[in-house]
């Protein structure tokens, strides 16, 4: 079966909407079998979004993601990662399609209230990153 990293961002988090974008994951099938609520410093998220670091939004998506508490978790389930980002919507709530997490709860294009990893690559690093073999618990 296959895993994906996901985060709760700050915009989230601060609106306690934890257990609805849950809800969400458990309802497409999809089983938590990690999950932590913690403080990223800025320094971190920067290292977590390297990627993005030629991007015109970088330091804002840095300063955000250490606004206030994320929750990162392990979402397990047959095509977990297409299946997350399904659940999560378009990056751009206004693009996002109803029912989606991104639908009802996003902000705005960057306070998007959820990350999932795009790829089983940077999903085995981004997992990895935040998590032991012996914090996953299938
Ligand atoms: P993630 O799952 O968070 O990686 O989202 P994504 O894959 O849908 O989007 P992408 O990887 O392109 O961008 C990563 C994150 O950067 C987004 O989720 C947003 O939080 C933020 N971001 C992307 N585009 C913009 C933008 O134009 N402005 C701002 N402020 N943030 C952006
Ligand atoms: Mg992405």
């Amino acid at each position: 079966v296959e895993r994906t990293l996901s985060i709760i961002k700050p915009d989230a988090t601060n609106r306690n909407l934890t257990g609805k974008i849950n809800a969400k994951f458990e309802d497409a099938g999809l089983r938590i079998v990690a999950q932590k609520r913690i403080q990223l410093t800025k320094a971190q998220a920067g290292e977590f979004y390297a990627v993005h670091k030629e991007r015109p939004f970088y330091d804002e998506l840095c300063e955000f993601m250490a606004s206030a508490p994320v929750v990162v978790q392990v979402l397990e389930g047959e095509g977990a990662i297409a299946k997350n980002r399904d659940v999560m919507g378009a990056t751009n709530p206004a693009d996002a399609a109803a029912g989606t997490i991104r639908a009802e709860f996003a902000e705005s294009v960057g306070e998007n209230s959820v990350h999932g990893s795009d790829a089983p690559e940077t999903a085995a690093v981004e997992i990895a990153y935040f998590f032991s073999g012996l914090e996953l618990v299938g």
